[in-house]
């Protein structure tokens, strides 16, 4: 067993973040300025999107992204109770309301099915205007986008993609970030560069999309300033600005900006770490037959944000509390993504929700347990997961 604690997921950082750091500290500009712009360009090209609008967190980007689409009170968006609560805050933030949808089975993300159901009960019911879906790629797995997109097309609706697991990810030839879609809907996307994702600004977020929609979110995240209004205060910059929307401030600076600069490069060998650390665990836990390994559906490219695996309750003498404890008691720093917003007492009660109103993500949340996936792994770390998951099964099969 382990004599150290194994955290979840430590953030990657290296000299080269700490220098572009202290060389923006040492620089004129310490808020949004030319490294937040360069950010942005940068990654906008890493997911095929024509711009990209840098913001303090994947919350910010989705709160301007339903702000730029006019979204308010009387509107419904859609999205899954199997999320992080911030998904379904920013509707209610503009005085929409979220309507929470079941998920699928094996990915866990927004079932298009429970969705079409969701929207034609809404209409029918005639309080609420279906606005805007927001699926979101659980674990970095992408949402089936192909049957999302038709239902986004039939009933005339916007999509904003909860990224914040899903960079970098796509379906079949598209970039989980390109804006393209059916004609008249606005596609955007948003993520996070929270401090355990898989590139890390310590708070950060990002939105892509049309550019169009992307100036008009540019709006929104700086008070309603008029374009550029950040550039006043350097040379050639103008005293004068017009405030034109009643924005919010949620800008980026170019201190997250230097890190994220200097973590995009490193992508690519994150990302084939995290693969060879999810084909150890399929490798070493492949054969218990009391857990079930997560889904890669045919066609996709996950980010591979997170590693869930699902307990079969009646195969072990213990729950899902228990085996936690378990992996605490050997130093391992698992977690539980999500508890269903439907059991938060804010949505519970607000909409007077019962666990089984959500069968499927009822029964899957009870089950999981996220083991320790990231780049700073090493074999002996993820041996050591392996042999506390196997341990803890032996000891307590049924
Ligand atoms: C699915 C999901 N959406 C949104 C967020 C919010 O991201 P941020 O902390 O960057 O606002 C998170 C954060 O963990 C998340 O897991």
């Amino acid at each position: 067993m382990r004599d150290t604690f194994l955290p979840f997921s430590p953030p990657m950082l290296g000299d080269d973040e700490i220098d572009e750091v202290i060389d923006t500290l040492r620089s004129d500009w310490i808020t949004t300025g030319p490294k937040t712009r360069r950010f942005e360009q940068e990654f906008a090209a890493k997911v095929d999107a024509p711009d990209a609008l840098a913001v303090f967190s994947c919350t910010d980007a989705m709160q301007v992204a339903l702000a730029a689409l006019g979204v308010g009170p009387g509107d419904a968006v859609f999205t899954t109770t199997f999320t992080f609560c911030a998904t379904a805050h920013v509707a209610v933030h503009l005085g929409a309301t979220p309507v929470l949808v079941d998920v699928e089975p094996d990915t866990l993300n927004l079932d298009p099915s429970a969705l079409r159901v969701a929207i034609e009960r809404t209409l029918a019911d005639g309080q609420l205007r279906p606005k805007v879906i927001m699926p979101v790629h659980y674990a970095g797995h992408p949402c089936d986008m192909v049957a999302i997109d038709a239902i986004a097309a039939e009933f005339g609706l916007h999509i904003v993609e909860d990224a914040a697991h899903a960079f970098p990810a796509a379906l079949e030839d598209r970039t989980i970030g390109d804006p393209t879609a059916p004609s008249g809907l606005v596609r955007a996307t948003a993520f996070s560069f929270y401090a355990t994702k898989n590139i890390a600004t310590a708070e950060g977020g990002m939105l892509t999309g049309p550019s169009d929609f992307i100036d008009e979110a540019r709006l929104w995240a700086l008070h309603g300033m008029s374009r550029d209004a950040w550039k006043r205060y350097g040379k050639g910059g103008s005293w004068f600005y017009e405030v034109v929307r009643p924005g919010f401030k949620c800008n980026m600076t170019d201190i997250q900006a230097s890190i994220g600069l200097r973590q995009l490069p490193r992508l690519d060998g994150f990302q084939q770490r995290r693969g060879e650390v999810v084909a150890r665990y399929r490798e070493g836990l492949g054969e218990l037959s009391e857990i079930e390994l997560p889904t890669e559906r045919a066609g996709i490219t996950s980010a591979r944000h997170l590693f869930p695996i699902r307990l079969h309750l009646d195969r072990l003498t213990i729950d899902r509390a228990g085996f936690m404890d378990r992996m605490a008691e050997r130093n391992i720093g698992a977690s539980v993504h999500f508890i269903p917003l439907h059991l938060h007492p804010y949505y519970r009660d607000r909409f007077d929700l019962a666990p089984e109103d959500f069968p499927v993500a009822w029964a899957q949340y009870q089950r999981l347990v996220s083991l320790p996936l990231n780049p700073r792994l090493t074999e002996n770390d993820v041996d050591d997961v392996i042999e506390a998951v196997v341990e803890i099964v032996r000891h307590f099969r049924a």
